[in-house]
């Protein structure tokens, strides 16, 4: 499937608004590098850049790199690369972003994945990203586009259980009616997770 009407949708989107509070978690003492998972046409890489840090972004979708190459094609600090979740090469971070991304990874990429992006975090380091719940209409049909873009979910104590070794500071479930930025109506059953990776 095409994501260019997502992208040409939420180029001039605000930021993910819980992104705010997630960076200020970072503590000042840890150094400013952010890994931004499955940028999109990178409305958070620009906020991570206001906020000073060094921005690694990755998308599988070629498109998204052009876009954000081209968005930020003066700015030294932003790094784009086209690659999956499974693929991407972490650097050490303080901060990871997977906002409205990491359901799309495969079910047989997940696990890996996952590890490859809590073992990324500097202790202290913060993730922030979304997750799928059950009642989600994605989750129920099988995945996005009438199915034919499979997406992982999650139940609560799923999500809860990923996050062993860190401290949860923000849990938000979120179980509503709306539609999809390119309009069709949807359930969302989402969990946004901010979480701190212990320091031991
Ligand atoms: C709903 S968009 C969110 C984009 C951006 N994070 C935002 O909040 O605007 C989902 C993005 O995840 C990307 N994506 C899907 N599967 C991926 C995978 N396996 N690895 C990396 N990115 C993926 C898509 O190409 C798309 O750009």
């Amino acid at each position: 499937m095409s994501w260019r009407p997502y992208y040409e949708k939420t180029q001039n989107h605000p930021p993910d608004p819980t992104l705010e509070f997630a960076q200020s978690r970072v503590s000042a003492d840890l150094p400013k590098i952010a890994i931004d998972c499955g940028c999109g046409a990178g409305r958070n890489t620009e906020l991570l850049r206001k906020r000073d840090f060094e921005v690694f972004a990755f998308d599988l979708d070629d498109e998204a790199i052009t876009i954000c190459s081209k968005r930020f094609e003066k700015d030294s600090g932003a790094h784009f690369t086209i690659d999956s979740f499974q693929s991407f090469e972490y650097p050490r971070a303080s901060l990871t972003v997977a906002s409205y991304s990491l359901f799309f990874c495969p079910a047989e990429e997940f696990d890996e994945s996952w590890q490859r992006i809590r073992s990324s975090l500097i202790p202290g380091g913060v993730f922030y990203g979304t997750f799928l719940g059950p009642k989600d209409s994605w989750a129920i049909g099988g995945g996005a586009q009438n199915g034919t873009l499979p997406v992982i979910s999650h139940a609560e104590n799923e999500v809860r259980t990923l996050f062993e070794g860190f401290e949860i500071e923000g849990f938000d479930e979120r179980n509503f009616d709306s539609k999809t930025v390119n309009g069709s109506e949807k359930h969302w059953h989402t969990y946004s997770v901010i979480a701190k990776r212990n320091l031991t």
